[in-house]
């Protein structure tokens, strides 16, 4: 795919953000692995307003084209892709139960199998630093290794995917499973999860769970 057309998916992936309730305003962003480097979001531009121009290119040195300024959270963005081969896009954003849960400083548990979704058995939930840090940066290499998923405390979510419809797929089943793991808490602080022997069964499965036959 050319430069103009992943852009166009990249915006495409914001509305759809918005659209499904996961964020709001200029909050979030999105990038896609690109010619060694990544296009990313502009920095504090509403989802709406965007065009193909104004998706910014950085190259896996950080620098970034002029005239552009790409999104604060540039650095993760690349941390992510420099950390994992398997990400080829990710998606970050404030959705309200991944933040809330983020607040309570939580991982998400194996209270449900979906959790197996972020190649893991607990979603972490890396410490705070001020958005677009280099010390947030450190936390998410950290999380992200171990996990697809990550949330950020007082902040929000970050999903990596092999592509970006599934980045975004990623990302709504964790707010889900926030939603979940929130009712959960509310009954009581010890939710009960799933034994590591049922949920590497999970991972297992989820190795092949999506894939098409080629016909
Ligand atoms: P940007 O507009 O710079 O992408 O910032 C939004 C955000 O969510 C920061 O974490």
């Amino acid at each position: 795919m050319n430069r103009v057309e992943l852009s166009q998916q990249i915006i495409d992936t914001c509305l759809e953000m918005t659209r499904l309730g996961l964020n709001q305003g200029t909050a979030g962003n999105v990038s896609v692995r690109f010619d060694n480097g990544m296009l990313i979001t502009p920095t504090g531009i509403p989802y709406e307003k965007l065009t193909p121009d104004h998706i910014v290119y950085v190259a896996e040195d950080g620098s970034f084209e002029e005239g552009k300024l790409p999104s604060s959270e540039w650095l993760f963005h690349l941390t992510c892709y420099k950390q994992r081969d398997d990400i080829n896009a990710v998606v970050h954003n404030h959705a309200i139960n991944c933040a809330a849960v983020s607040i309570l400083n939580k991982s998400i548990p194996a209270i449900h199998y979906m959790v197996a979704a972020s190649g893991t058995t607990e979603i972490p939930c890396v410490p705070y630093a001020t958005f677009g840090s280099t010390k947030l940066a450190e936390y998410v290499e950290e999380g992200i290794t171990k996990s697809k998923a990550i949330l950020l405390q007082h902040h929000g979510l970050i999903a990596g995917e092999v592509n970006l419809e599934k980045a975004l797929w990623l990302a709504h089943e964790v707010e889900v499973l926030a939603d979940l793991y929130l009712k959960i808490l509310a009954v009581t602080p010890d939710a009960p999860t799933l034994d590591d022997e049922s949920m590497q069964v999970v991972l297992e499965k989820f190795k092949s769970y999506g894939l098409r036959v080629e016909k």
